[in-house]
């Protein structure tokens, strides 16, 4: 197949590539730098609303994994803006280019996150419960509707919530993991909030499983079966690396350090599983955290 997909340089994106890649699939980009432009690389400007339309002729899917990273920066009142219209923007000028093409796409696959259900304790989710609430919920449920827009264009839509993504290369666990190797991890906050984690590899055989699968549409949690609390996953952590994890960071500091983030992504939990998938025959390489963090740091 000819695979579109944006975000192809981030955490998910770049891994994506190789798999798709290595499975004989053609793959083209949409990038907002110039520079890398060219040879299958195309560009794009989600904030100006200009795409060249080329990257998407006679392309059968669509990956779209871009926007603007949601934990790299403070969430100033700008950040927020930023990380809203990077995702709605993009997305709804994903769906007037195909609006405009002879031949379009049958799949698109979108990028969600689990932030969709807000901070909910202990209740155990699925992708038929509700939204919560907050900033995080209100941009995924948006992200979603814009994405949603491309079925009555005739393409099979897929929105994948995802969860924590665990690499070595990006994301929490590159963050979290200089301080868990010198002894100094503990857990966050209470310790009590559940983290709905996946591996980067089976995040990516996810989004593949979700191209190829064809009853697969609407949204997808990509979560590994397991969700952990944060005090589990801590303990978990410390105890593959063979380190004691007895420095717990109280709210208080965490919410001096990050601001709203804090609240938002690392204090708020959800206990996301992943029905669909589980129900559509996905099977996980690494469905619990031990044997995760044990492939992911050898
Ligand atoms: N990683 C996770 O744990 C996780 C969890 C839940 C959901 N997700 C979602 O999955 C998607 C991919 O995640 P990721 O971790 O691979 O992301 P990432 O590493 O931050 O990469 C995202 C890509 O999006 C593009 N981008 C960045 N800022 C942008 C902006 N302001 N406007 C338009 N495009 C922008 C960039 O591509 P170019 O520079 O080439 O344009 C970048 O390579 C994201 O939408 C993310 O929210 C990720």
């Amino acid at each position: 197949m000819r695979i579109l997909i944006t975000g192809a340089r981030g955490l998910i994106g770049t891994a994506l590539v190789e798999r798709l890649t290595g499975a004989g699939h053609d793959i083209v980009t949409l990038t907002r730098s110039d520079a890398d432009t060219g040879r299958g690389h195309y560009a794009w400007n989600p904030e100006t609303g200009e795409c060249d339309i080329r990257a998407l002729r006679a392309v059968d899917v669509i990956v779209h994994l871009a926007g603007e990273n949601i934990g790299a920066r403070r969430w100033t009142p700008e950040q927020k803006r930023r990380l809203r219209d990077s995702r709605i923007k993009s997305t709804a000028l994903l769906v007037d280019t195909i609006s405009r093409l002879d031949h379009r796409p049958r799949v698109l696959v979108s990028a969600s996150a689990v932030g969709y259900y807000g901070n909910r304790g202990d209740e155990l989710l699925t992708e038929t419960s509700a939204p919560g609430g907050g900033f995080l919920s209100d941009l995924c449920r948006d992200w979603e509707a814009e994405a949603m827009k491309a079925m009555p264009l005739g393409l099979r839509v897929v929105c994948t919530r995802t969860g924590m993504v665990l690499s070595r290369h990006g994301g929490t666990l590159e963050r979290l993991f200089p301080m868990f190797r010198i002894g100094l991890g503990g857990s966050l906050g209470s310790g009590n909030q559940y983290w709905s984690w996946i591996t980067l590899q089976d995040a990516v055989r996810a989004i593949e499983f979700a191209i190829t699968g064809d009853r697969i549409t609407g949204p997808v949690n990509v979560v590994s079966p397991n969700p952990v609390t944060n005090a589990e996953f801590t303990k978990s952590l410390a105890r593959v690396l063979h380190r004691p994890a007895i420095f717990p960071v109280p709210a208080p500091i965490l919410r001096l350090a990050l601001g709203e983030m804090a609240d938002s992504l690392v204090l708020a939990g959800q206990r996301a599983v992943a029905a669909r998938l589980t129900d559509a025959g996905f099977c996980f390489e690494h469905p619990d955290l031990s044997s995760a963090f044990r492939a992911i740091l050898g």
